[in-house]
């Protein structure tokens, strides 16, 4: 597989500590490195693993910029299930970063200008130098659904069935999952420097095989235009790896 870099960890945890580290090692390289990041259940234990790097003085976030990929359409950034209450309450509340220089979009207001803002967000003094990602069942990344067409700037997106399936999860019920979200655009997630996209179980092993298996790009499944990327990198656990025939 040219450009693209795979690893294959011994399981999601070790997954977890490789994702975390490459982030430390970016910082320490470029203290005010433009992050851009990703919610939802992957991303969580990445987490952990950086709000205990930076409490034992592995990580200076002081300088650090961040820009995330999403937010739901209604919620409000007080709401339990906002992207924006996910960043807080499970990184940024945690470390020593300047939350000035941290950006969710928007959920509430005009959501055409909280797309065009969050288009601004991306590139503005710089574009991230590392993009974290999970995918969707679907091979969503972002909000990017799979479909006929994919779109290049942030925007609007109506969510799939099997992504509101698969997020209601984290509501008290279906009923409760917005049904419309903000999402960074194709055109964002690949501007960054390094996407790095972390997966982990048997849900994800159609997307994943689709994604490393082939040289093939679809709007199906959003996640292989990241083969379009010189610098993308990918972490599976052997578990998923196994799965997908690799
Ligand atoms: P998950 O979601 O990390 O909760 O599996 C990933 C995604 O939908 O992009």
């Amino acid at each position: 597989m040219p450009f693209m870099k795979l690893i294959i960890t011994d399981d999601y945890q070790e997954s977890c500590r490789v994702a975390a580290e490459m982030i430390r090692d970016l910082i320490a390289e470029k203290p005010n490195a433009k992050l851009g990041l990703a919610t939802g259940g992957t991303p969580v234990p990445i987490y952990k693993n950086l709000i205990e790097m930076n409490q034992h003085g592995e990580i200076d976030f002081s300088e650090v910029r961040t820009v995330n990929l999403d937010e739901y359409i209604g919620l409000d950034g007080s709401h339990p299930q906002s992207y924006r209450y996910f960043m807080d309450t499970n990184l940024f509340d945690h470390i020593n970063i300047n939350k000035a220089n941290t950006y969710v979009a928007s959920g509430i207001g005009n959501a055409v200008q909280n797309a065009a803002i969050l288009d601004a967000k991306v590139i503005e003094n710089g574009v991230p130098d590392l993009q974290l990602l999970g995918i969707g069942n679907n091979g969503h990344i972002a909000f990017n659904e799979a479909g006929d067409h994919l779109v290049a700037c942030s925007h609007i997106e109506h969510l799939t069935q099997s992504t509101i399936d698969a997020n209601a999860r984290f509501f008290e019920s279906k009923d409760e999952v917005p049904t419309t979200a903000i999402t960074m655009g194709m055109r964002g997630i690949l501007s960054s420097k390094m996407p790095l996209l972390v997966a982990t179980g048997a849900a994800k092993a159609d997307a994943i095989r689709g994604l490393l298996t082939n040289e093939e790009i679809t709007t199906q499944n959003p996640s292989t235009f990241l083969k379009l990327h010189s610098n993308a990198v990918v972490i599976i656990d052997r578990e998923l790896a196994t799965l997908v025939g690799i």
